[in-house]
């Protein structure tokens, strides 16, 4: 705690906190987790619990509305979202101007940034009904979004969405069949991406969240405020680490070469980290990467490759680490990302749209924290204070007298 009157010549005190590693930015209601415990609760139910008794529609009802829907509420709640999952024709022009190899990341952030211009109507932040309407828009026309950006990537035109298909199958058409084709849905391929969206659908003050609710906290529209979450979330450190953990593995090759990799994790001077392994809040195994490991299993056995060498590779080293003193006395246990890019991998997922179909999940959790927000009565622009390490006043000279 700083004495800013000594700094200043004010009043008042202010804690000095970069990175917010003990500061709570805000009250909420929506997820709690115990690091240590290695517990995450969304309302209250365990992550555990939600990934095998629930779909990710019902997880979105929870996240947003505080309760698990009953049938009749789950049936309407999943028909208002289904008749938004179509984008305006003229967002195809926005896709046209993009280059074919662009990051979808940058295609995403700029496409739902761009929304607000067709939804001008609906954009009074306190009316809960607008509030209400943009988020079912969001959470509709993600998937549309992501599929545009993959299908525009690979030169195929767009496929529409079709409402009588689940949030994830859906999603998976309009990714892998072309217009008018007949698709085959695979039940259990569509359940592991369920799994994946409800895994990552929130996390608290994240990054992203924190940059989502900072926005939102100005009045800034709901479409811009997800765009700033997804900009953050595109950091290597953040969405981005399900790609490292991937490319790591790639990179290691074969179990023998594990031993040589963790000696160059465990010299600093070496820059290497093992990606998918450690976690700010979670000092303990992250539950989710349980349940992704699980489900990495479920999809490869269906796809008959129980045998896939990475999965093999990434169990071994999560073996080897979890028995190495370096990694037990930093209590750096897999995260979710540690699995989630073999699965995704495995689900024909290409790696530069892992962080896409991570800000496709993570949009429900987005607008739960941004709402959440809006109806707070103590809700504030968000505005940090900073330790000024600058010069003391002084006099500007002209620029003759400048030496
Ligand atoms: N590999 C090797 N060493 C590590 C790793 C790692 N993955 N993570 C942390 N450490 C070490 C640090 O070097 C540090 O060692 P020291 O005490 O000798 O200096 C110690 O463990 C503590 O690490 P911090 O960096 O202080 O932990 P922090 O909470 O700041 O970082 C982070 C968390 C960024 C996630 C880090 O563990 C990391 O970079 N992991 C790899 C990237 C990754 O998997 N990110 C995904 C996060 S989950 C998500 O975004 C969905």
């Amino acid at each position: 705690v700083i004495d800013i009157r000594k700094l200043y010549g004010t009043t008042g005190k202010f804690t000095y906190d970069p990175g917010f590693m003990s500061t709570a930015s805000c009250n909420s209601a929506i997820t709690y987790i115990d690091g240590d415990k290695g517990e995450l609760l969304y309302r209250g139910y365990p992550i555990e619990q939600l990934a095998v008794h629930c779909d990710f529609m019902e997880v979105c009802h929870l996240l947003l509305n505080g309760e698990l829907p009953n049938q009749k509420q789950k049936t309407d709640f999943v028909a208002n979202i289904n008749r938004h999952s179509l984008v305006h024709e003229q967002m195809q022009f926005f896709y046209r101007g993009f280059r074919r190899d662009a990051h979808p990341m940058s295609v995403l952030v700029g496409t739902v940034g761009a929304l607000s211009s067709f939804y001008h109507d609906s954009l009074d932040i306190n009316d809960p009904e607008h509030r209400e309407i943009s988020a079912r828009r969001l959470i509709a026309k993600m998937p549309t979004l992501v599929a545009m950006s993959f299908k525009y990537s690979i030169g195929q035109p767009f496929v529409y969405p079709r409402n009588d298909l689940s949030y994830s199958a859906n999603f998976m058409r309009m990714m892998f069949s072309m217009p008018n084709e007949e698709y085959k849905i695979n039940d259990v391929l569509v359940r592991a991406l369920d799994r994946i969206l409800i895994l990552h659908a929130d996390h608290e003050q994240n990054a992203s969240t924190s940059t989502v609710r900072l926005a939102g906290s100005s009045g800034a529209n709901p479409f811009a405020c997800i765009a700033a979450g997804i900009a953050c979330l595109w950091g290597p450190a953040h969405g981005g680490a399900n790609e490292a953990a991937l490319t790591m593995l790639k990179e290691i090759g074969s179990a023998d070469k594990i031993g040589e990799f963790v000696k160059q994790v465990k010299d600093k001077n070496s820059g290497v980290k093992l990606m998918g392994f450690g976690h700010r809040v979670y000092k303990n195994y992250d539950p989710r990467a349980k349940l992704m490991r699980e489900t990495c299993h479920e999809v490869l056995n269906e796809l008959g490759l129980q045998n896939d060498p990475l999965f093999k590779l990434a169990m071994e080293l999560e073996k080897v680490a979890l028995e190495d003193d370096y990694f037990v006395s930093r209590k750096l246990y897999p995260n979710v990302d540690f699995y989630s890019g073999i699965v995704q991998s495995a689900l024909g997922i290409p790696v530069s749209l892992f962080t896409g179909i991570f800000a496709m999940a993570r949009t429900i959790g987005w607008i739960a924290q941004w709402n959440e927000m809006i109806s707070d009565p103590e809700q504030k622009i968000g505005r940090p204070r900073q330790l000024y390490t600058g010069s003391p006043v002084r006099e500007v000279k002209p620029i003759s007298k400048r030496g």
